[in-house]
């Protein structure tokens, strides 16, 4: 696909504003020169937004400002004037019920803040989990020029002379020492290793993915996803990204033109390579549906089913995104995906150039850290979507973070009817459980939690960690860090809230899990499990109105991304009238 960009000079969005000598005119420019703006930075030149999900209480976004300012010169440099604005920014580590309840609500920020105001084009400043599709989501729906620039990943954590790495480190340690094989005192001494530096999880976790994702559909510039965010270098893409979006403006390069069906099958066969996060299935599915792109939760098994994973990056491998980027970062993973030609080369991304063109002389620095195709860590990486009498609307597993004994299995349920239910009973050793059981966890899907939680990787009980027992199958309609692991079935659809089959499990049925033919069944007979759905009641719906009632009334299941019915599609950047 090439692209022809528009004639330059040619009025601007923001000229409406700014452009003319009317009362309006004069109103708009002239209460921005409060803040010291000469006046000559309104002489018709691309208005472009800092859109900035710097937060103290994101503390993987904290140093987004001083980036800004990056972003800021490179604007400036090409002939824009930069206006930097905040959204809310959902932070992964602190915001409950679970910060996946709060993205719709980032979108819709972002949407109206871009639509209202007087841009031209949009830096998307992002980094923690659900601020990357957030910012995403929201830009599609207005489609003005947009580009991503990522905070990038902190640096490895150590401790005791180990690569300590977010998240999967944490998950690991809870269990060492519910089994005895870790002092509480020596998980605390840890706990000040785990983070040193400025930046994002540093394992492929959901935000090392979304980076990805940005990259793989084109929306942030080559190399990006993997520098790590004290590296100097993560300040040159700043402000080559500033540079950038005022030519994407002169061009008029919108992500509609970026964000295609090539783009997106493009980001799945990525997420598959790099060993990506399942909530990548989520935000993709949300993105595209902003997009107005067909795509569906059965892409993402058929594309994906067939790539190999080669980022030897925990939780699937054994390294760290600092590793990750010393190697030659995505760009590496995507040429493996060019050359085995799994990749749309023609998608055009934000640098006006397509994927191809960008990651043709990549390189790969160390074939440990991004492994070549017959050393990969599985030949079928991707996400797998399992179907069955159990997930009629589909769920997910992550086989690359999966015990290979455990994806073929048959086992009785122990069933949890909800996380209160889990965290009251997982410590009691007269807990009806062994290891051939099939956790089922029920309540935890967007409407029944809300939010969605990470619970979905529930841990073991401490009488089974005892015994040296490290994974059990476990399923529910929940969500699993990225940073998680384990044979471990998310997302089933519909969830349990609104009366999907999960709800009706029941302790001693049998489940039958496998993998390879991406089947999950609950094996009691059609005329039992209709008698059982039948009799099922949902929760008394207690209303407490708020952000929480416009939630529960209008998400949508996982299968269809948990975005809002209501913001599916892109509405464009027409306002309408003005303000007075
Ligand atoms: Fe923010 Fe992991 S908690 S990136």
């Amino acid at each position: 696909m090439t692209f022809k960009p528009a004639k330059w000079p040619r009025k601007l969005r923001s000229h409406e504003w700014y452009g003319g000598t009317s009362r309006d005119n004069i109103y708009h420019r002239s209460w921005m020169k409060n803040q010291g703006l000469p006046a000559d930075l309104f002489d018709g030149r691309p208005v472009i937004g800092i859109c900035n999900t710097w937060s103290e209480l994101t503390p993987c976004n904290g140093h987004l400002r001083d980036l800004a300012e990056r972003v800021k010169h490179g604007i400036y440099e090409a002939g824009g004037l930069p206006l930097e604005f905040p959204v809310f920014s959902p932070g992964e580590s602190s915001l409950r019920p679970t910060a996946m309840m709060y993205r719709n609500m980032c979108a819709m920020d972002v949407e109206e803040a871009l639509r209202g105001n007087p841009l031209d084009g949009v830096v998307l400043m992002v980094g923690c989990d659900k601020t990357t599709p957030a910012l995403l989501m929201g830009a599609a729906s207005v489609d003005i020029p947009a580009i991503v620039v990522t905070g990038g990943p902190m640096l490895n954590g150590k401790w005791r002379n180990t690569d300590v790495g977010s998240g999967t480190a944490l998950w690991q340690m809870s269990e060492a020492v519910k089994s005895g094989e870790m002092t509480q005192d020596e998980f605390l001494e840890a706990e000040q290793a785990m983070s040193r530096s400025p930046g994002s999880c540093n394992t492929m976790g959901t935000a090392s993915s979304m980076a990805s994702m940005a990259e793989a559909l084109g929306m942030a510039l080559s190399g990006n996803a993997a520098i790590p965010a004290v590296d100097s270098r993560r300040r040159v893409m700043a402000q080559i990204t500033g540079r950038r979006i005022v030519d994407m403006v002169k061009d008029d390069l919108k992500p509609s033109d970026v964000l295609t069906r090539e783009a997106f099958e493009n980001a799945i066969r990525t997420n598959g390579a790099i060993g990506g996060s399942t909530n990548a299935v989520l935000h993709l599915l949300a993105i595209a549906g902003r997009a107005e792109v067909e795509l569906t939760l059965d892409d993402w098994d058929t594309l994906g089913r067939d790539i190999p994973t080669i980022v030897n990056l925990m939780p699937s491998g054994k390294y760290l995104m600092e590793e990750f980027f010393y190697a030659g970062g995505l760009p590496v993973v995507l040429k493996a995906l060019l050359d085995g030609g799994k990749l749309h080369a023609n998608a055009l991304t934000v640098s006006g150039r397509t994927i191809g063109e960008e990651v043709a002389d990549a390189k790969n620095w160390n074939e440990d850290v991004i492994l070549p195709l017959d050393k990969a860590l599985t030949q079928e990486g991707g996400i797998a979507v399992l179907k069955g009498n159990l997930a009629p609307n589909g769920a997910v597993i992550k086989p690359s973070a999966a015990s290979p004994h455990l994806m073929k299995h048959r086992g009785r349920a122990v069933v949890f009817e909800d996380i209160d239910d889990y965290k009251a009973r997982i410590n009691d050793d007269a807990l009806d459980i062994d290891e051939t059981c099939v956790m089922v966890l029920k309540n935890c899907g967007p409407r029944g939690y809300p939010g969605m939680a990470e619970v979905g990787n529930m841990g073991l009980p401490p009488k089974i960690l005892k015994k040296g027992i490290k994974d059990m199958v476990r399923i529910s309609d929940a969500r699993m860090s990225g940073t998680a692991y384990g044979t471990v079935i998310l997302h089933t659809a519909p969830e349990a809230a609104i009366g999907g089959p999960l709800a009706v499990v029941q302790n001693g049925d049998m489940i039958e899990l496998d993998v390879e033919a991406r089947r999950l069944h609950l094996d009691i007979s059609d005329d039992e499990l209709a008698k059982r759905l039948s009799a099922w009641r949902p929760a008394e719906n207690m209303s407490v109105g708020g952000y929480e009632q416009l939630f529960k009334t209008h998400v949508q299941g996982a299968d269809k991304g948990v975005d809002f019915d209501f913001l599916v599609g892109c509405r464009g950047k027409a306002v309408g009238r003005d303000s007075h």
